[in-house]
């Protein structure tokens, strides 16, 4: 028996998505694998994770409330998790346990996937600080853009997140107030907090007023798969992108760090929203 498992960690998970997008690529590429769903409550984390060093685990995904406290169990934690401050997914080396994090990248490649040009002009906005803003923001900022800038409900986080992203590109943070009236300047907007989010999805984060068409305006949620806000930006004739790209190219380059290939992503994304579909009533 080589090293066949894999899963996903967090408290609660009952909806993740991960199980149904690694099983459609054990299934494509006929590996022999499982990808399992665990449901670990934090007083049993220590526990849960010593038994991922066992020949048979390849690795696992890490989700909320676990990956920040994930970091003092696993023996490595690579340069990108350490930045984003977070680890997504885990790598077994024969018992030895690497965290990295694939958000960041996930989001890099789901944004160029959709004809966007990462370009030294692009002036970038995130509306967030929380897990997602630092993971997305991070990686926006190391990617060659003129400028990004952040905004939050609690302004003090979005500093902390634009003092970091200042080491790699122009940043300042605003406050929300600001950020609706300069919109004209962006060329790419993304909500990275949980507004929308079913089930509360009748609110937006920020109003796209002054927003120019033609804006790139990304939401990271994708329950639902059309949020009020991408709805609002959408009559404003903005480029719109849900979160179900991001989610999709995370999970492969969770897949590559464990299979060593990117496996292909076209056509995940439409298993995963009849998945979604699927699941409505629940
Ligand atoms: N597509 C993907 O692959 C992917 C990956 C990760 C996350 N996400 C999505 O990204 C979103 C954020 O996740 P996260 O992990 O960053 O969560 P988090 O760490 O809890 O951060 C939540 C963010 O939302 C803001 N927020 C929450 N409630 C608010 C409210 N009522 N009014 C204004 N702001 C509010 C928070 O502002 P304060 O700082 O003021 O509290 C914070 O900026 C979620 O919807 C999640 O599903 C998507």
């Amino acid at each position: 028996m080589g090293q066949s498992r894999l899963g996903v960690i967090g408290y609660p998970i009952k909806h993740s998505l991960s199980p149904v997008m690694h099983t459609s690529w054990f299934n494509k590429y006929k590996l022999d694998n499982r990808y399992e769903m665990l449901e670990v409550p934090p007083d049993t984390l220590k526990a849960t994770v010593k038994k991922f060093r066992s020949p048979e685990w390849l690795g696992f995904n890490v989700t909320v409330p676990h990956k920040v406290a994930i970091f003092s169990l696993i023996d490595e934690v690579d340069e990108k998790a350490q930045l984003i401050g977070a680890v997504n997914t885990v790598i077994n080396h024969g018992g030895k346990l690497t965290g990295t994090n694939t958000d960041g990248e996930g989001f890099i490649q789901s944004l160029l996937h959709a004809g966007f040009s990462l370009t030294d002009k692009v002036q970038a906005l995130i509306i967030g600080a929380g897990g997602a803003a630092r993971a997305v923001g991070f990686a926006l900022a190391k990617s060659g853009i003129k400028r990004l800038d952040f905004t939050n409900r609690t302004q003090e986080k979005a500093e902390a997140l634009s003092e970091v992203a200042k080491e790699f590109t122009a940043s300042s943070a605003l406050s929300l107030s600001q950020a609706e009236e300069g919109l004209a300047d962006y060329q790419l907007v993304i909500n990275a907090t949980s507004v929308g989010m079913e089930p509360f999805p009748d609110h937006i984060p920020l109003s796209l007023r002054h927003v120019m068409p033609g804006t790139f305006c990304v939401d990271l949620i994708y329950k639902p798969l059309q949020t009020l806000w991408l709805k609002e930006a959408d009559s404003k004739r903005c480029q719109t992108l849900n979160g179900l790209p991001m989610l999709v190219y995370q999970g492969a380059l969770a897949f590559k760090h464990w299979f060593g290939n990117m496996p292909e992503v076209d056509g995940v994304e439409t298993l995963l929203v009849e998945y979604l579909n699927g699941n409505k009533q629940e």
